[in-house]
């Protein structure tokens, strides 16, 4: 069996190549000419622990390949991943589905055998039966099966969930590629993954839902945290007490910024848009997204608080300025909002990030990058702790503040109030 993986961002670069380091032979397509050649040169465009080493690994033993020609990489192949993107529509909350659409069309000009058609972007429920029409337009239905197979990896831990799983989910009721589906994942089965057959449809939404569930466990933990400032109780206590309930379970229970990323702030959006297509009001899910909105402020309206209300002139340091840390990716970070905000009263910023400079800073005013951790440092009023890099859970701050009297917001709860207080800082944290 050959693959062709469709469009070289997250999901099908990870997936495109661990498919080729369970040994199948496969193809990772992108328009993106200069993108396809760094690949070929060995460089990959995303910031991923172990990605580099296993493109350049199975590129060397020829199981993976990068092209730009679409046409040509589907005729040779017998399953096609859709893998393009699907941001949020510019001045709505539906998803750009026009990605989708366009290489569809191309692939559906292309079919030369039978081919497994599958959708691994996230897409809204019926985005499938929409597939299929284009399909049909051109071709015989015995001709191709169109599937939804939705990825769940995290940046930052994508090799590893590819590989690990806790389900594979696939959207068809076309029995023969089901059976062809289930030997290709049969390696991931055998470590224990669940195997998940289930309607397009369904396939489509379980996306969907599981991204609005997990964004409203933040959300939900994050008002907790808050009541629990009031009330000096430590959240800790309470995610650890509330998790121990296997009903509910432990994990997306870490108080914190307002989550972000490629997927949750834009998910949740489409899902709520989607259901108002069909009138249903998923009001849960519009509460967690504008909860999550505030949050930013709140947590902004708390800084002004520790610094009392003297921002002007304040030296600010970030240390981590990334959605989460493990990743180089600024897409909807709270400190999108943050830090220009801070700027805008005057403050001064000096920000540093394992992953390096962002470009997003660069326009505004008073916003440095720092080369270390040390540097960043440097005659720093206050410390925002703003991800959870292992760099940042030993730092030695008596020692690299110099006996400077200075305030750190541990916005990760990375340190122990009690260590940190010791050491003569006033100390925040989430939630405790
Ligand atoms: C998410 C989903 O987890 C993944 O299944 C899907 O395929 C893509 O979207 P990702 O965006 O890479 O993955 O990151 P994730 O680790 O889920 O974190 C998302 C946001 O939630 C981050 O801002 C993170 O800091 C925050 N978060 C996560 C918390 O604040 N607390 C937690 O306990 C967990």
């Amino acid at each position: 069996m050959k693959l062709c993986m469709i469009g070289t961002g997250y999901v099908g670069l990870v997936s495109g190549v661990c498919f080729s380091d369970l040994g199948n032979d496969v193809i990772c397509v992108d328009k993106d000419i200069k993108k396809i050649e760094k690949l070929k040169k060995g460089k990959v465009p995303i910031y991923e622990p172990g990605l580099s080493e296993l493109v350049n690994k199975n590129y060397k033993n020829k199981r993976l390949s990068f092209s730009s020609d679409l046409k040509k990489s589907v005729k040779e192949s017998d399953i096609i991943f859709i893998c393009v993107g699907t941001p949020t529509k510019k001045g709505s909350s539906k998803a750009d589905l026009s990605q989708i659409f366009n290489v569809a069309k191309e692939i559906s000009s292309s079919i030369n055998k039978f081919k497994i058609i599958i959708t691994k972007s996230t897409v809204p429920v019926t985005t499938g039966d929409e597939i299929e029409k284009i399909f049909l337009k051109k071709n015989n239905k015995k001709k191709f099966s169109i599937i939804s197979n939705p990825e769940f990896l995290r940046e930052g831990e994508a090799i590893r969930d590819f590989i690990y799983p806790d389900r594979i989910v696939i959207g068809t009721n076309d029995k023969k590629s089901n059976k062809i589906l289930k030997n290709l994942y049969s390696p991931l089965i055998s470590k224990g993954a669940s195997y998940l057959t289930t309607s397009r449809r369904a396939a489509e939404l379980i996306k969907y839902a599981s991204n609005a569930f997990l964004a409203t466990k933040i959300t939900f933990i994050n008002e907790i945290a808050n009541l629990c400032e009031k009330t000096g109780i430590n959240i800790e206590d309470i995610s650890i007490g509330m998790g121990l309930d296997k009903r509910i379970g432990s994990r997306f229970l870490r108080a914190g910024p307002a989550y972000g990323g490629s997927c949750f702030p834009k998910d949740t959006k489409a899902i709520t848009s989607t259901a108002d297509k069909f009138a249903i009001n998923l009001s849960v899910i519009k509460s967690v997204i504008k909860s999550n909105k505030n949050r930013s402020n709140l947590l902004l309206n708390k800084v002004y608080e520790i610094l009392n209300k003297k921002i002007k002139n304040r030296k600010i340091t970030f240390l981590g300025v990334t959605f989460k840390a493990n990743t180089d990716d600024m897409r909807d970070s709270s400190s999108l909002t943050m830090i220009p905000a801070l700027s805008k009263k005057g403050a001064i910023i000096k920000y540093y990030d394992p992953t390096g400079f962002k470009k997003e800073f660069s326009k505004i005013k008073n916003v440095y990058n720092s080369n270390s951790i040390k540097q960043s440092l440097e005659g720093s009023d206050l410390v925002i702790i703003h991800t959870e890099w292992n760099d940042f859970k030993s730092i030695n701050f008596k020692n690299l503040l110099k006996g400077k009297k200075c305030i750190i917001y541990d916005m990760r709860n990375i340190y122990s109030p009690k260590k940190i207080i010791d050491q003569g800082f006033k100390y925040y944290s989430i939630g405790r």
